[in-house]
């Protein structure tokens, strides 16, 4: 392994295939994988076990450090789980239940500014040779000196289809809707869709999964071998 991991910030709205992305690439490498958005989603599931009103601001301020002393994360691309103490949550986390209320978390700055710090202690401490960090804000805020950073967008209506094809039997329209309702309350929170100066926009609208990733996998060959 050499001194430092090579750092791939890969930031993006839902739908637009970053996790699948993010994970293939990493796997592919045999490099980790951050999943930025699971934290915000287990200090969702933490404050709301323990009661907290999550419109008070203070009180989701100060669940934070128990947070981060009981969470755990596998950076492993084959191997997914998130725990908060011996709980594991990795299930649960992705429920609508969290989905619907995990943007008033995350968009509170003192959690951000606490989270992004444990964030930047793991990806300078990892012994990887490289790792994938994905999220909304890795390549503006957590690792704007990230020899590789990427914006993978798609258009809005192929990112609803898509998720329509994930959740078949589903009302179209509601999905539709989540989507949408996703990424106004997201957008609230960190600017996702403009690509920052050196940011490589990765637009998936036109382009199958495989060749999203090879695509991805291009960025990386190419700007981690400078
Ligand atoms: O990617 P995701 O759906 O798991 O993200 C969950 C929530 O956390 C979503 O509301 C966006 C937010 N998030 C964020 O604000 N910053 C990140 N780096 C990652 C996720």
């Amino acid at each position: 392994a050499r001194d430092q991991a090579v750092v791939v910030a890969i930031d993006g709205p839902s739908g637009s295939g970053k996790s699948t992305v993010s994970k293939a690439v990493a796997k592919r490498l045999d490099w980790q994988l951050l999943d930025t958005g699971s934290v915000y989603r287990a200090l969702t599931w933490y404050s709301l076990q323990r009661g907290v009103d999550l419109d008070d601001k203070d009180a989701v301020i100060a669940t934070v450090p128990g947070f981060l002393e009981a969470w755990s994360l596998s950076l492993s691309p084959d191997e997914r789980w998130v725990r908060v103490g011996d709980t594991d949550v990795t299930d649960r986390i992705r429920e609508t239940e969290i989905s619907a209320v995990v943007s008033k978390v995350a968009g509170i700055p003192e959690v951000r500014d606490a989270v992004n710090q444990r964030f930047r202690e793991i990806l300078v401490g990892t012994d990887a040779d490289g790792i994938v960090a994905e999220g909304r804000d890795i390549t503006t805020v957590v690792a704007p000196d990230a020899p590789v950073r990427i914006l993978l967008t798609a258009d809005e209506d192929v990112r609803i289809a898509r998720r329509l094809a994930e959740k078949s039997g589903e009302d179209a329209a509601r999905v539709a809707a989540t989507v949408t309702e996703r990424d106004k309350k997201d957008s609230r929170v960190t600017n996702f869709t403009a690509a920052a100066d050196g940011v490589v926009v990765l637009d998936s609208t036109d382009l199958g999964l495989e060749a999203t990733i090879q695509a991805a996998l291009d960025l990386i060959s190419a700007r981690s071998a400078q």
